[in-house]
This record gives structure tokens, C-alpha cells and sequence, in this order.
């Protein structure tokens, strides 16, 4: 599909919730247009009109030893490898991110990145899939350690937005882990496609290879009240932490029935809440599976800043997302809020998946679904 193609149904899919589904005048670029070389290309702020509606980006894109910090403004992230790789989580405490999607930073598991680093024991599992057109990384976590509110079933992070600006605004996606581009850990390819749930103790980022195929299919950003389980379907198991070659998911939205292959659209939000969903997704194969032990992976992390308590069971409300996209002062293109919810059914590999897992992406879902009508 082409660009303004996907551009023109992205604006028709947004102007259901927003009166204004357009390029910001003052910034029309849509930041997937926006490439920069890494490091060498990279502005101090890919997106600094002031005149912008909803203002520049909150943080900035030159990161290094001076923003290597816990208050890092960081919003230039990375998805590497299992032991190297950036969540979008809110800089201050106790936020929701349907409130903060536009000012999310990067926080990863390394430092050395310039950002914010993730507190040591908050990624509860994680399971890294790479497929020949995308690496996909889902998992359970303790989100209040990364600024979240315990409660919140979260929403989506990913370049576009209404206004084509991004959530965050301005933020940029690297990796390391192209075919192209990996004769070593130091040379990176831009992303353009790329999306980020996060919520509900469950995350989910997926990042599509710049020469793969369908690329668009693969991220597709307008099924943003769905959460992982139907944008990153997985067989996460908490407590475990694998990496695992994969098959392509069948492109969000896509399935088949009787034979005939139907796409499914996200209804508008105006349309109330979505009750049922025509199909349910598939989780691609996997094979050659390696599992790891978290301190293995995620030494030298920040101790945890606070004696949160991390919730056992799913939360009875929703914090987040139930005022995403009803137009902040701001002029907000907000269009997130679903539960990242990752699915977690089926058995991989051998193991079981805890039950409580599956039944809590199913809540997740149904709650986001709740909460957002
Ligand atoms: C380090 O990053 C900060 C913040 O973006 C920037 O102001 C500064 O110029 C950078 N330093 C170097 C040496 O690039
Ligand atoms: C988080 O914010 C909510 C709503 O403002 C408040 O009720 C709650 O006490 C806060 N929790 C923490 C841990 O600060
Ligand atoms: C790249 O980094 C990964 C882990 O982050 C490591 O396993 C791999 O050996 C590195 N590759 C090179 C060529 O340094
Ligand atoms: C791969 O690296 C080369 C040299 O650094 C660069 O010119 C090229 O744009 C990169 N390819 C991609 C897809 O980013
Ligand atoms: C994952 O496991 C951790 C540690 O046992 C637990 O605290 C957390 O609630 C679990 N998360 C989910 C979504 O089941």
C-alpha cells in the first residue's frame, strides 16, 4: 500500500474520533517521512515548532553520557536484541499514558543509550520473536517502576497519530538488527513502522524491517483498541525470558473465514464500545527457542525507586484510557487507550502458559473495550 494511501485511511480511521485528522500545518511532515542517519544525522529535536497544536516535543533526540540518567528527556529508543532494547513510558510518576503519549521517553534495559534505564526486577518476562519481517518483543512488567499508574490498561505508542506526528512526538526508533545493516552492534537502521503498547502490566513493541516486506501490514497503527494480543499476538509465559525465531503474523486485522480472506476495521470510537472482534489471532510458530535467566540478561538496571506494590491480580478500573482522544486543551490528536493485554494462550514449546495470563489479556481487552466507549 502506498504512503498516501495508508495516509488517507489513517485520516479517515482518526477523523472518527477528532475533528481535525490532519497534518499539523505547522509541522506537516509526517515524522515516517522524517529519516535521519544514526548518530551523525540525528537534530537536538526532530520536532520543535512551536506553533505546533500540540506544542514540540516535550524531550529531545541527541542523547549520550550528559542524558544517561533516571530523568532522562530522552526520545530516541532502540530495539536490539533481548538484553538491549527501549520501552515509551512517561517521564513523571504515576502517569497514565493516554494522559502523556504525546511526552513519552525511552527508557531501556541497558545504559549507554542516553536514556532512562529500566529499574532492575520490573520486566517480569520476555519473549523476543524474530520473523523474517519484523522482531517482535512482548512480555509482562511491572509498570508502576516505569512511571505508570497501577491501574492504567494503557493505550498505544507509534509514529503516526492524527496529526502524523507520533506519540511521542518526535520520538525516533532505531535497531541494530537488520539483515542490511548487521555486520555489527554499532551501525543503525532507522525504523519507520513501529508500535508500542503498553499496559495492564503487559507490553508489547513491535519493529518492522525497513526493506521486509509489508512493513505497513505487519505495524499497522488503527487497531489501537485492540491491544497485543490482536497487534502482537505471542505466547509470552510470565517469569520467562526466551528468544525465538518466528513466522510473520497474518497482517493485523487480516483473517480468514469460509475460505475468503476479510479484513477487519476498528469501529470509531463513537460507535461505542467493541463487544466482539470477528476473529481471533493466531500466534504464528516458533522455533529454536533459547531461554535465559532475567539476571542474565538485565544486570546493572537501577535498583526499584519505591516499595510499589505490584498488582497480582488485574486492577478493577481502568485509570488510563478512558479520556483518550476526547480532546485535550491542547487540541490533542490523542488517539490512544487499549490494554496492551498480550495474549497468552496455546502452549509454547512445551510449556504451559499460566492461565492466569490468558485470562488476564482477555479482561484486559474487555476493560480497554469498557473504558474507551
Ligand atoms: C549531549 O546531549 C545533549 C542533549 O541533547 C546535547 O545538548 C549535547 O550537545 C550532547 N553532547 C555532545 C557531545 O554531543
Ligand atoms: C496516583 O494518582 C492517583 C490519581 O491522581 C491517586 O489517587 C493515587 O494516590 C496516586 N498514587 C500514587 C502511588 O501516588
Ligand atoms: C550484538 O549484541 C548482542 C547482544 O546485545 C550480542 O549477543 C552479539 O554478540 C553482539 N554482536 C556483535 C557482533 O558484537
Ligand atoms: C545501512 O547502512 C548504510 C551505511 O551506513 C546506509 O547508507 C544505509 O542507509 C543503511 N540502510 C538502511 C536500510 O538504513
Ligand atoms: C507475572 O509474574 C509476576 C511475578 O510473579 C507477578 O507479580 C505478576 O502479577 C504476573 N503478571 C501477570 C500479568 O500475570
Amino acid at each position: 500500500m502506498s504512503r498516501s494511501t495508508l495516509s488517507a485511511i489513517l485520516a479517515v480511521a482518526a477523523a472518527s474520533t477528532l475533528v481535525f485528522a490532519q497534518p499539523d500545518p505547522a509541522d506537516p511532515t509526517p515524522l515516517v517521512d522524517k529519516h535521519y542517519a544514526y548518530p551523525s544525522g540525528i537534530p537536538y529535536q526532530v520536532d520543535y515548532n512551536t506553533a505546533a497544536i500540540r506544542g514540540p516535543q516535550t524531550g529531545y533526540n541527541i542523547c549520550n553520557s550528559t542524558t544517561q540518567n533516571q530523568q532522562s528527556e530522552c526520545q530516541t529508543s532502540f530495539v536490539n536484541h533481548i538484553d538491549d532494547f527501549c520501552l515509551w513510558a512517561p517521564a513523571t510518576p504515576n502517569s497514565t499514558i493516554a494522559d502523556t503519549e504525546a511526552e513519552e521517553v525511552a527508557w531501556c534495559t541497558k545504559s549507554g543509550h542516553g536514556t532512562r534505564v529500566i529499574p532492575e526486577g520490573a520486566l517480569q518476562a520476555v519473549q523476543y520473536l524474530r520473523t523474517p519481517d519484523y522482531i517482535q518483543i512482548t512480555g509482562f512488567f511491572d509498570q508502576t517502576q516505569l512511571n505508570m499508574a497501577a491501574g492504567d490498561y494503557g493505550g498505544e505508542l507509534d509514529p503516526h497519530g492524527a496529526d502524523l506526528r507520533g506519540n511521542p512526538l518526535g520520538g525516533l526508533m532505531y535497531s541494530n538488527a537488520y539483515p542490511s545493516n548487521n555486520t555489527d552492534n554499532s551501525t543503525y537502521t532507522q525504523i519507520t513502522d513501529w508500535t508500542n503498547f503498553m499496559g495492564g502490566n503487559a507490553f508489547c513493541i513491535k519493529v518492522c524491517d525497513p526493506t521486509g516486506s509489508n512493513q505497513q501490514g505487519y505495524c499497522q497503527n488503527i487497531y489501537d483498541r485492540l491491544g497485543c494480543e490482536y497487534n502482537a499476538p505471542s505466547n509470552v509465559v510470565n517469569g520467562t525470558f526466551e528468544v525465538c525465531d518466528a513466522d510473520d503474523m497474518t497482517p493485523v486485522g487480516v483473517y480468514v473465514t469460509n475460505g475468503a480472506t476479510m479484513t477487519y476495521t476498528q469501529p470509531a470510537e463513537s460507535l461505542g464500545a467493541i463487544t466482539t472482534v470477528p476473529y481471533t489471532p493466531v500466534v504464528p510458530s516458533s522455533s529454536n527457542c533459547v531461554q535465559y535467566q532475567s539476571a542474565q540478561l538485565y544486570s546493572g538496571a537501577p535498583a526499584p525507586t519505591s516499595a510499589s506494590s505490584v498488582p497480582t491480580s488485574l486492577p478493577s478500573g481502568g485509570a488510563g484510557g478512558s479520556n483518550s482522544g476526547n480532546g485535550s486543551p491542547s487540541g490533542s490528536a490523542s488517539r490512544s487507550g487499549s490494554a496492551a493485554g498480550t495474549g497468552a494462550t496455546g502452549t509454547s514449546n512445551g510449556a504451559n502458559t499460566l492461565g492466569v495470563s490468558a485470562a488476564a489479556s482477555v479482561v484486559g481487552v474487555v476493560f480497554a473495550m469498557a473504558f474507551l466507549s
